[in-house]
Order: structure tokens, then C-alpha cells, then sequence
């Protein structure tokens, strides 16, 4: 079943080379804090770019039930007035955060030194993942509490009413951790301090330094050191989203596999805790290059160009580059299925615990389709056959996961069968118009 309705079978088949522009949706993460940063500003933050997947609908519709005024004016184009940081009324109806775990854990985090009471609830897929990687850090902050066994949603979250700054060391690498216990520390007081071993995506470090909180990082022998003074006055901004490097994964991919592609991706942000699928790829021998590098909003941001690459060869992915890929493995997979050799994709177990068990569903699949893949708690393995001989031909089950559904219709447009997929709604949660931009590439993609 899709997330927002009846499931909606897909399916692609080998593709004529893929050639044109791919504009893809705006950033997902960049998307969700703007909305909830811009709700905890004193005024109107303006927003242009914003992704209008269903995730971050979902946090737009979750930001009016805590007060915010927040307006869709069109084309991408919105606005939030804020109520400022500790001024979050008590929603009085639960808060469905659909299929998003970024939507409901910065919720979580935002509302969790406010002295209301907040009740989550997520689709079947969102609330089979765990929460207490949220909850347990909250609680320091003097936030209680109560979900279902296993700290899963649906969940009720009594905010502190006297908050304290808290010091926790993540225990996992998670952007998501980090940024809801930096969101709790807004409305304590004093200084809130988080440790990461493995840096995460740092959008939310740099958000909150642009919309004027005191904010630093420093880099010691235990990590990345963020240290965050609470209770500051949050000034609105105008925010600028770049587009998804994550969604951009999906058309460079099937380019770098489709024979005779040559596709441009422009504008995708290349900050470094992000771009690890990019120099992957380039190190398994893709003809991906950066066209037009330049900075924008602070971000390194490049136009992505990827041809047809006929000599992939398969490599080890550093365990220590997981973090700014971790959502790039389903296709990564498929990418390696059309290299020669084997891709071992070590340290990656944060992949069980996404939106599906994401090795379990790629590994499912991929055997399905002829390919010979190995995996362990915390690792797999692609053994590729080298293009034109991926047979493909199977049907996938894509787990309420927009990442699986993609990866495996990718894979479809190159492989000697189709593939199919059981349910391609989930792909609106983070990328409405991925089945017009691929066919406006060039690829057979289609509903079934
Ligand atoms: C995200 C962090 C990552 C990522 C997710 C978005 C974020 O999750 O998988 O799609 O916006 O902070 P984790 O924090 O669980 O690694």
C-alpha cells in the first residue's frame, strides 16, 4: 500500500539512451528545517525551491497545527510566520508525520522543551522504526515519553515545562539525533552541547547560524563538538532551497548505466556530508563530472553531468563515507550490479532501520533479478555482471520506501527484462515528478 492511498503499481524496461536536463525537486532536508526554523523565528521566512513532496507537506501541515502561519503561494514559493522559539501552542489533534522519520524526529526535538503535549503518529512504515534514539536524549532535557513497546509511535511527548540544557554524545550516526536534540536546546536555557563521532549532514548547524542563533563546531579527538547557546532570538530569512543531491542520484545513475546517455544535472548542492555517492561513483570509473562549480548559499553546488560509462568497476565503499551517502545505497546497488567485480558497501547497519530494512529489500529484489548478493547485520556485498548482462524480469516489493521503488525502476531501464515495482506512491514522498522527468529523459518508466 502506498502511504496516501492504493498502492500504484510501476514498471520500466530498457530505455533508449537518456539524454537532457534533470531539474530535480528541491533538498528534503534542507526542506523540513526550513519550515520548522522558520516557525521558531519572530516574523515571516520566505522560501523558495521548497520540495512539495508529501514529507514535507506533512511538516507544513504539523507547523499550522503548533501555530505557525505557514502559506503556499505557488511554483515552490511559501512563506512562514513564526512564533518564536519556546511560543508552540498544543496542537488538538495528533500529528500524522506520514512516511517521514526527519518530519517527526526534528518535530519531536522543536516541541520537546515547550511546555505542551504533543501526540505522533506515522504511516505502517514510520511507525516500525525506532524512536527512543530521540526520546532517550529528550528526556534529558526533562521531556517524558509513552509510546508503543520498542519506542515506537504512535507516541505522546510531554514537553519540559522548566527545560535544562543537556550533553549528549549520539550514540549512531544520525543528522536527524543530532538536529532534534540542537532544535530542543533552542528553548533551554545555557549552552546545549552534542557530540557526533561520524559527522551527519549539517544542515542544521548551518541554518541555525544563519537565522542568528550562537552556534559552533569544533572538531576534537571525541568528534565533531556542537555547542549551541539556548533561548535566542531566531531572525526570519529568506531561504533559497538547493536541489536534492539525494533525488539528483536517481537520473545520474541511469544515465551512468543506460548506453548512449548523457544527461546534465544542474545545480545540485555538493556540501561534503552529502555528496559521497558522487566520488564513489566517480572512483568505480563513472563519467560523471562537476560542470559550473560555484557556491551558493554558502553550499558548494555544481551541475551534475553523467554519461554512459561502459567500463564500472566494482570497489569497496570506506565504511567512513557511509554517513554522506547513506541514502544513495539502494541505487548504488543497482549501479554495481552492471559494474565488473564486487562492490562491498561495509558499516552501513544505520540501512536496516530507514523507511524499509533497506539491504533486506535491495537484496530480495536484486536476487530476484539475477544478480548475487551477500549481506550481514552491518554489511553487503553486489557481485555486477558487467552491462548487458543484468537480467532483471523481476517483480519488487518497495516496502512503503520511496528510495526502493526508484532504485529498482532505474534498474529496469538497462537490465534485459523489466522491472516492476508492487507500489510506486511512496516516490511522492521526496520525488513527485520523478516519472515525467525520467520519460522526459528518454526512459520507459510507467505506471503498470
Ligand atoms: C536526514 C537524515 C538521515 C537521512 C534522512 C534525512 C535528515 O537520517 O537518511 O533521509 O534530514 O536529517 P538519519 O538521521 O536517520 O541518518
Amino acid at each position: 500500500m502506498s502511504s496516501h492511498g492504493d498502492p500504484i503499481p510501476m514498471i520500466s524496461a530498457k530505455s533508449g539512451p537518456l539524454s537532457g536536463v534533470a531539474n530535480v525537486p528541491g533538498d528534503k532536508s534542507i526542506s523540513h528545517r526550513s519550515l520548522i526554523l522558520g516557525a521558531m523565528a519572530v516574523g515571516e521566512t520566505t522560501i523558495t525551491g521548497l520540495l512539495e513532496g508529501q514529507d514535507v507537506l506533512d511538516t507544513a501541515k504539523a507547523m499550522r497545527a503548533f501555530g505557525a502561519e505557514v502559506t503556499d503561494h505557488g511554483g515552490g514559493k511559501w512563506s512562514v510566520h513564526g512564533v518564536g522559539v519556546g511560543g508552540f501552542a498544543e496542537p488538538d489533534q495528533v500529528i500524522d508525520c506520514g512516511n517521514s522519520g526527519t518530519g517527526v524526529r526534528l518535530l519531536m526535538g522543536a516541541m520537546a522543551t515547550c511546555d505542551i503535549s504533543v501526540t505522533f503518529t506515522g504511516d505502517a512504515s514510520l511507525n516500525k522504526r525506532p524512536m527512543a534514539r530521540v526520546t532517550d536524549p529528550l528526556a534529558l532535557f526533562g521531556c517524558q515519553s509513552v509510546g508503543r513497546s520498542g519506542g515506537r509511535l504512535p507516541m505522546t511527548l510531554v514537553g519540559a515545562p522548566e527545560p535544562v540544557p543537556a550533553r549528549y554524545v549520539v550514540p549512531v550516526p544520525s543528522a536527524q539525533v543530532k538536529s532534534a536534540v540542537l532544535l530542543a536546546g533552542l528553548n533551554a536555557p545555557g549552552q546545549t552541547v552534542v557530540i557526533e563521532a561520524e559527522a551527519t549532514r549539517d544542515h542544521t548547524e548551518r541554518m541555525l547560524a544563519g537565522f542568528g542563533a550562537e552556534i559552533s563546531t569544533e572538531v576534537t579527538d571525541e568528534g565533531r563538538v556542537i555547542t549551541l547557546t539556548g533561548q535566542p532570538e531566531l531572525r526570519p530569512q529568506h531561504i533559497d532551497v538547493p536541489r536534492d543531491p539525494s533525488s539528483a542520484a536517481f537520473p545520474v545513475c541511469a544515465a551512468l548505466i543506460v548506453p548512449g546517455s548523457d544527461v546534465l544535472v544542474p545545480s545540485i548542492g555538493l556540501n561534503p556530508t552529502r555528496a559521497g555517492l558522487f566520488t564513489t561513483l566517480r572512483e568505480m570509473g563513472a563519467d560523471l563530472t562537476y560542470e559550473n562549480e560555484r557556491t551558493e548559499g554558502g553550499e558548494p553546488v555544481a551541475d551534475l553531468r553523467a554519461r554512459f560509462s561502459p567500463d564500472l568497476k566494482g570497489i569497496t565503499v570506506p565504511a567512513e563515507r557511509a554517513a554522506s551517502m547513506i541514502d544513495e545505497y539502494p541505487v548504488l546497488s543497482v549501479v554495481a550490479c552492471f559494474a565488473s567485480g564486487v562492490t562491498d558497501m561495509p558499516g552501513v547497519k544505520e540501512l536496516r532501520v530507514k523507511e524499509s530494512d533497506r539491504i533486506d529489500a535491495m537484496a530480495v529484489g536484486l536476487r530476484a533479478a539475477g544478480v548475487e548478493v551477500e549481506d550481514g547485520p552491518d554489511w553487503w556485498r553486489v557481485t555486477g555482471l558487467g552491462h548487458g548482462n543484468v537480467p532483471g524480469g523481476a517483480l519488487c516489493a518497495s516496502h512503503l520506501d520511496h528510495r526502493i521503488a526508484m532504485a529498482f525502476l532505474v534498474m529496469g531501464m538497462a537490465s534485459n527484462a523489466p522491472m516492476s515495482v508492487d507500489d510506486g506512491g511512496p516516490i511522492a514522498t521526496s520525488f513527485p515528478i520523478f516519472e515525467p522527468l525520467m520519460a522526459q529523459l528518454g526512459a520507459a518508466v510507467s505506471r503498470a
